[in-house]
């Protein structure tokens, strides 16, 4: 046994040492004797993805029903990447999702493999470039990007190879949502000090420039995109998030009221609130106020408390604003106040579900039933706009099913 939460066990070739958390599959069923740049021809269960550009063989398997992603480092260091992945876990921190670490012994001598969970309906960002479907998105990937860090930072991750390979995407209600993916070169501290944290900033900006770079002469994308304004943006998004975090307030004794409002306003942004700190300042005549914030996923864990629904956090923001909505109509038409779990299980029983079923001959295994869902809000508020009413769910789930029904054919 290693650790509390893996077990190890032997393989068949009584070489491989395989570290794994329960619930996941032994694994043993794969040509662990073999470098993994030898699996794509000799393993059936290997299949193939997109993913980033990357140094060390990266292979994806489909094992029982389940895709796994598996990397070939040198001996220990999938087990220290795995631990820093957990514990970035723990911290509720967007990450893919460790599995487990293994140590094999094969023809060009010893490695270490680290198995982490399929992200699904993620994409490398060479996708979100490359896609002509997914330009809209162009946008969104550098506000993902520094967003991301900001979260890494207030949890005290120094990430420490932050770059456009290193991270994967996935569509969030019409924008994005970053995923941190190697942690190979990450350190996690107490908290994060200003130099460590400029430092990340530089490398960060000479990362992705450099990667949006290669997609240029890769000819992927034009050259007009403007590099330097990329850097100017990141660091601009990077530092007014952050500064709105962590900014201290100073209030009049009478005006707690702000109190409130500071919280709500963080928490529109989508990160939860751990902590109000109030202490006196000016002798005592005036109010300091600081707030802790502990993961960016206030909506999110709202709707699944609701509803048991996974959804990212922007998903999750626009479904909460339709439930609140809902909530007023049913207190206004019932006469009394309607608790918001009440109109989240009418909700997701007279429209959420209706609405899917209804939407059921243009989903495919490809489909994220919640990002159609709000695809459709947004349909449905882009016809409400041109017709200046309310247009209703029917109308804007025919017009959708006719958008992506041509986008099919
Ligand atoms: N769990 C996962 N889900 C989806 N894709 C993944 C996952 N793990 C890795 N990938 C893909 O594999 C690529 C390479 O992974 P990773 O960055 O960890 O490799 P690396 O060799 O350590 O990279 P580097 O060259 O930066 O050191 C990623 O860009 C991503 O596209
Ligand atoms: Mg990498």
């Amino acid at each position: 046994m290693e650790g509390t939460n893996t077990e190890s066990q032997f393989n068949e070739d009584q070489k491989s040492v395989f570290s794994l958390r329960p619930d996941y599959p032994d694994f043993l069923n794969l040509p662990w004797h073999l470098p993994l740049n030898e699996w794509t021809e000799k393993c059936p269960l290997v299949v193939q993805l997109p993913r980033g550009l990357s140094r060390h063989s990266v292979v994806f398997v489909n094992y029982q029903s389940r895709i796994y992603a598996l990397k070939e480092l040198p001996p220990d260091t999938a087990k220290k990447e795995y631990e820093i992945l957990r514990q970035m876990e723990e911290l509720a921190l967007p990450t893919v999702e460790p599995v487990g670490h293994v140590l094999t012994s094969t023809s060009e001598g010893d490695a270490s493999v680290l198995i982490t969970k399929y992200l699904d309906h993620s994409l490398p960002y060479h996708q979100v470039f490359m896609r002509s479907s997914l330009q809209r998105y162009r946008e969104h990937l550098l506000d993902a990007m520094s967003s991301l860090l900001v979260q890494l930072h207030l949890a005290g991750v120094y990430w420490g190879d932050c770059s456009l390979s290193n991270t994967l995407f996935r569509r969030d209600a019409g924008k994005l949502q970053a995923y941190f993916v190697d942690a190979e070169t990450s350190e996690i501290h107490p908290s994060l000090s200003d130099t460590l944290r400029e430092h990340e900033l530089e490398i960060m900006e000479e990362n992705i420039v450099g990667g949006i770079g290669d997609l240029v002469a890769m000819g992927v994308i034009s050259n007009d995109i403007q590099l330097s304004e990329t850097e100017k943006y990141l660091r601009e998004k990077y530092e007014s998030l952050w500064n709105e975090i962590n900014r201290e307030v100073i209030i009049a004794p009478d005006e707690k009221w702000r109190i409130q409002e500071r919280v709500r306003n963080l928490n529109s942004f989508g990160f939860s609130v751990d902590e109000v700190e109030v202490s006196s300042a000016e002798g005592g005549n005036r109010l300091r106020m600081r707030v802790f914030v502990t993961d960016r996923n206030f909506h999110s864990d709202l709707l699944h408390s609701l509803t048991g629904l996974e959804a990212q956090e922007e998903q999750a923001r626009r479904i909460i604003n339709e439930i609140q909505e809902l909530r007023m109509t049913i207190s206004e038409s019932g006469g009394k106040d309607t608790p918001l779990s009440v109109a989240a299980y009418y909700w997701m029983n007279e429209i959420y579900f209706p609405t899917l079923e209804e939407m059921k001959s243009v989903i495919d295994s490809s489909t994220e039933p919640i990002e159609l869902y709000c695809n459709l809000l947004e349909e449905k508020w882009y016809l409400s706009e041109h017709a200046g009413k309310d247009v209703g769910h029917s109308s804007a789930i025919e017009s959708l099913k006719k958008k992506l029904f041509n986008r099919g054919s």
